[in-house]
């Protein structure tokens, strides 16, 4: 816990360094987005371990690479948004914490719930994920090994990550996401009990 604290907030300082820079670059071009999940059971019928656990985390990978995620876990201090995962308008940054710049937090338009007459998103604890949990612009493979690490995943043992998965209230805003947004595929529930059955079936990591 300490030692990713401490990589936590050097990555934080180098981002803040080479934010302005960062901020400008182009997100990544996206494919159709998924909006079901198959169940577990779909998988039963592949026999080899390791085949059947990258097929889980592959379908798990529909969710974690959907924009709902990836425009709070961005590749720069910048969140991104809607679908086409554009910068945030108006520009805010990461701060300390991740709860936004000391003049501009996150608070200040985010609620604890969507707003829907302004069409503004909110939860009770609305920041953005550290440097160190940036999903956006990598590999579903990457992606995979840095959630089975503890200096990259809050220092989460793999039961600890199936309970976020399952069961954390900021995962499941996902889908319900308010506005004209499209909800990340299936349901919180489907996605727990992949993320569940990949961990069972060894973790194994797609290439
Ligand atoms: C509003 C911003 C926000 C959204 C949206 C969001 N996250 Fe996160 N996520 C965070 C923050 C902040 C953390 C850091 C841990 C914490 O403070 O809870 C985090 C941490 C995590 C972690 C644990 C650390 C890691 O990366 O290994 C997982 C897993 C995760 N989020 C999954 C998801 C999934 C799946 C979705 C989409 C369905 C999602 N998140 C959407 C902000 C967000
Ligand atoms: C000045 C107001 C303002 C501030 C401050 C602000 N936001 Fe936003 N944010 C918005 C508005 C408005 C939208 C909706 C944009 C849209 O989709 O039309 C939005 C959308 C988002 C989205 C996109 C959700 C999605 O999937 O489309 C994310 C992620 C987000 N904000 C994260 C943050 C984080 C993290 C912070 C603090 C570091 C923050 N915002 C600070 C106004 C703000």
């Amino acid at each position: 816990m300490i030692r990713a604290g401490i990589i936590g907030v050097a990555a934080a300082i180098a981002v803040a360094a080479v934010g302005g820079a960062m901020a400008t670059a182009a997100p990544e071009p996206k494919p159709t987005l998924a909006t079901s999940l198959q169940p577990v059971s779909a998988f039963a019928t592949i026999r080899d371990r390791d085949a059947r656990s990258q097929a889980l985390f592959a379908e798990v990978g529909k969710v974690l690479q959907h924009p709902r995620c990836l425009n709070c876990h961005p590749a720069t201090d910048r969140p991104t948004q809607r679908e086409a995962m554009t910068p945030h308008m108006p520009m805010v940054v990461r701060g300390d914490g991740g709860i936004g710049a000391t003049a501009l937090r996150c608070t200040t338009c985010h609620g604890p719930a969507n707003y829907d007459v302004s069409g503004v998103p909110g939860h009770p604890a609305w920041h953005l994920a550290p440097p160190e949990m940036a999903w956006a612009g990598k590999s579903l493979g990457q992606i995979c090994q840095q959630l089975k690490d503890p200096a990259r995943n809050g220092g989460k043992t793999m039961p600890e990550m199936i309970e976020h998965m399952k069961s954390d209230t900021l995962v499941g805003w996902g889908w319900k996401p308010g506005g004209k947004r499209l909800p990340a595929p299936g349901t919180q529930a489907e996605f727990g009990a992949l993320f569940e059955a990949w961990a069972k079936s060894g973790a194994v990591c797609p290439a």
